[in-house]
């Protein structure tokens, strides 16, 4: 019976995946790695240090010179770039409608899925993101590629928002999403694309704790 296999969990925004591994990871005692909010985190750096985001050379020479670490707390996993807590602030509108233009370089991307695969390299881990399951750990015991419609990952942005004091509008939200999927698939570096032995999961009509239990099921099925 295999014991610490690395689960690796892919899919669009709002498809639930972060709010679904976190309940994973807790449930089998493994270690939970949002690798979005990395790339939220560099975005936020970029963003205070008035870095052109296009330019591929300069986001990944920040990188370089940029220390990104995420420590779970009773309140759930920080992120604390360069040692500051920033786990609000990555979550804001500004970093959100811009992290796209961040995450398309992929001489930064070469150095944050290293620093991914350290991160994984013993196993126990859930593990999501866009290219977790194609680029990072390509060899997961675990693929999962998850989503949801455009509407229902929308309202479910819009819930989570709230929860957090962030105001935001349905529509707008859509429109984002739409725009972040189109961004993240079409991109050439890593582009979110589901692995050929990914298991496809749709969220749309599952509750949380009805697609927690469907990976748990698999994984139980994996570990035999
Ligand atoms: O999951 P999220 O919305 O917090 O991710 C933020 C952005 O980071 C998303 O637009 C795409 C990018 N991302 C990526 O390119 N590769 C990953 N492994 C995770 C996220």
């Amino acid at each position: 019976m295999k014991k610490n296999i690395q689960i690796a969990i892919d899919g669009p925004a709002g498809a639930g995946k972060s709010t679904i591994a976190k309940i994973v990871a807790e449930k089998l005692s493994y270690t939970y790695i949002d690798t979005g909010a990395m790339y939220r985190a560099l975005t936020l750096k970029a963003l205070k240090e008035h870095i052109d985001l296009e330019n591929a050379e300069s986001v990944t020479n920040l990188l370089k010179e940029t220390i990104i670490a995420l420590k779970p707390s009773e309140r759930g996993q920080l992120v604390f770039l360069d040692g500051q807590d920033v786990s609000k602030e990555i979550r804001s509108n500004e970093v959100t409608g811009n992290v796209s233009r961040v995450a398309c370089h992929a001489s930064m991307r070469k150095i944050m899925v290293e620093h991914q695969r350290e991160m994984a390299e013993h196993g126990g881990v859930v593990m999501d993101g866009r290219d977790i399951g194609t680029a990072v750990l390509p060899n997961a015991e675990l693929k999962i590629y998850m989503s949801a419609t455009v509407a229902e990952r929308a309202r479910r942005r819009f819930e989570d928002n709230k929860q957090r004091g962030i105001e935001s509008s349905i529509e707008k939200l859509k429109e984002e999403i739409a725009l972040r999927d189109k961004l993240d698939s079409e991109r050439e570096a890593s582009p979110l694309v589901q692995a050929p032995d990914a298991i496809y999961l749709d969220t749309t009509d599952l509750s949380i704790q009805q697609a927690a239990d469907e990976i748990l099921k698999l994984v139980s099925e994996r570990m035999a």
